[in-house]
């Protein structure tokens, strides 16, 4: 009779025992003893919990949004770790219940942190939806663990010589902003100091690499600890083959196709020639457009512009065909004809070059005694031509007749040339073409895409990247010259 209440009384008294077991009969604190002594007034968030605090630092990248070359920056959203130890925040003494206790931004703002920022970043915010993405742990031994969800805009060094074959480089510099490495050391938390949560993947980039360092940089208020870790972002250049290399190797193809249209058709071929440079042209903007106004010569300056040198020789090849036919529909008589005044003009030539000087010399003195003896009607003066003109003119008109001679031999061999060219058909001339064009297009694109996809051209950067350090080294130099002489006083940081 009594049996289903016994039962009911043993089920409560177990019940009461097992909550008890959580939170009494074990004698460990609960967190809210534990918070209400750790956040009690005789802690000062001015003291340093150690001289020096040795902070760990990890991040986790989250996601990139873009890499602009317009901007030359990057953005990057993710979370910062920092560890550090705080001896006065340990509850280990207390016996608790739990061996960490989790806070928000509002606990952290009244404990001592290590002031810690991004120094090179354009643009940093910590998420604040919908409340600040802040989180701390306290563990019972002291270790503290603060978390914060940021978005940042850090700048890139953007160097496009190999462009759109490049790699691009990007910084984040951390370090504590109050306190130098007296009072705060910074170090990056080995072996895992930056995680990927994902494949980092950009329509236009993906980041291969990823590198950290930790320097003490010199500032006139002293030094201080730099982590700095760099992203290496690869550009896809796929886009650029589809877009910008295959159609400009398809206009220069066709502008072969005017060696085989035959010597007859030069207002076809002209049209061909013409419209594959506006359409070279044309692709090219439309591929710079997005690009800063660098004053070196990139990779695609290289492709297109010989490109369009290769549009521009078979254009050239075009006039030299036009010259050679164009007599070739008149009647050869006419041709013969045309030789004979040629002949003509060259003899006439001769001939005048040779007399002209003494001519014209003889000329000059005759009319001169001519006018003198108009004007005095006077026999008794002698008029001769002075001694020195009379000197002077065999020697300057043997200079004359030389350079005369000079300038028609050359005119002479150009005329012959001319003559020459004019011989060979025109249909062997298309003939070469049409073979040697090709070829040496084949063998520029080899030794373009045997440099720009091989580790030659990268020696290029390497170069640039120690030139940085060592402008930055310099700098440094100065800062510490700057600190000597300014005494300690100042603390511009
Ligand atoms: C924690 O302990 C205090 C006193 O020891 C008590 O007043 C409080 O109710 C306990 N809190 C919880 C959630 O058990
Ligand atoms: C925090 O404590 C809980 C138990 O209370 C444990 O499960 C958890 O792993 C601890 N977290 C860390 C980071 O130690
Ligand atoms: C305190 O405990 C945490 C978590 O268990 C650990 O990572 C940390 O190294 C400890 N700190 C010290 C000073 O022992
Ligand atoms: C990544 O960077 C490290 C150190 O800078 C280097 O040793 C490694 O070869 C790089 N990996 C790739 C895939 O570039």
């Amino acid at each position: 009779m009594s049996h289903p209440a016994w039962v009911m009384v043993s089920f409560l008294t177990e019940l009461l025992s097992s909550y008890g077991g959580h939170g009494y009969n074990s004698n460990c604190a609960n967190d809210t003893e534990i918070i209400n002594a750790l956040l009690k007034d005789s802690y000062n968030k001015h003291y340093l919990p150690s001289h020096p605090v040795h902070v760990r630092v990890d991040m986790w990248v989250q996601e990139v949004t873009s890499v602009s070359e317009l901007t030359q920056d990057f953005e990057i959203d993710l979370y910062i770790n920092e560890f550090w130890d705080d001896p006065a925040l340990a509850f280990d003494y207390m016996n608790p219940c739990k061996t960490n206790i989790s806070f928000d931004d509002k606990v952290l703002q009244k404990l001592w942190i290590p002031n810690t920022c991004f120094i090179n970043s354009k643009n940093a915010a910590i998420h604040e939806s919908p409340f600040r993405n802040v989180f701390l742990m306290v563990f019972s031994n002291g270790t503290l663990w603060t978390n914060y969800r940021m978005k940042l805009t850090g700048p890139c060094n953007m160097n496009l010589k190999r462009f759109p074959f490049d790699s691009q480089k990007c910084y984040l510099t951390f370090e504590s902003y109050n306190y130098n490495t007296g009072e705060v050391r910074m170090e990056w938390n080995r072996p895992y100091p930056v995680m990927m949560l994902k494949d980092i993947e950009l329509p236009d980039f993906e980041l291969v690499n990823f590198s950290v360092v930790a320097v003490e940089q010199m500032y006139p208020a002293g030094w201080w600890d730099e982590l700095t870790v760099s992203f290496v972002f690869r550009r896809r250049y796929g886009w650029y083959i589809l877009q910008g290399y295959i159609p400009t190797m398809v206009t220069i193809v066709i502008s072969w196709i005017s060696f085989y249209l035959g010597s007859r058709a030069i207002p076809a071929r002209t049209m061909l020639g013409v419209n594959s440079l506006l359409a070279m042209t044309f692709q090219f903007g439309n591929i710079i457009r997005n690009l800063p106004r660098v004053s070196y010569v990139k990779a695609i300056d290289v492709w297109m512009l010989s490109g369009m040198l290769f549009i521009f020789l078979s254009l050239l090849e075009l006039a030299l065909v036009g010259f050679m036919c164009r007599n070739e529909g008149l009647p050869p008589r006419v041709k013969k004809k045309k030789r004979t005044d040629d002949e003509d003009e060259d003899f006439s030539w001769k001939g005048v070059t040779q007399t002209s000087p003494h001519l014209e010399l003889r000329q000059f003195w005759t009319d001169k005694r001519i006018s003198s003896l108009r004007k005095d009607g006077d026999n008794n003066v002698n008029y001769d031509i002075p001694p020195e003109a009379l000197a002077l003119e065999p020697q300057i008109s043997s200079f004359h007749t030389t350079s005369h001679r000079r300038k028609e031999n050359m005119f002479r061999r150009v005329w012959n040339l001319m003559k020459r060219i004019k011989k060979i058909k025109a249909e062997t001339v298309d003939f070469y073409s049409a073979i040697f064009f090709p070829l040496a297009y084949c063998l520029f694109n080899l030794c373009y895409w045997g440099y720009y996809l091989s580790d030659l051209s990268k020696v290029d950067l390497d170069a640039d990247v120690t030139a940085s350090i060592q402008e930055a080294d310099a700098a440094a130099a100065a800062a510490a010259a700057l600190l000597e002489a300014s005494g300690s006083g100042v603390e511009p940081h």
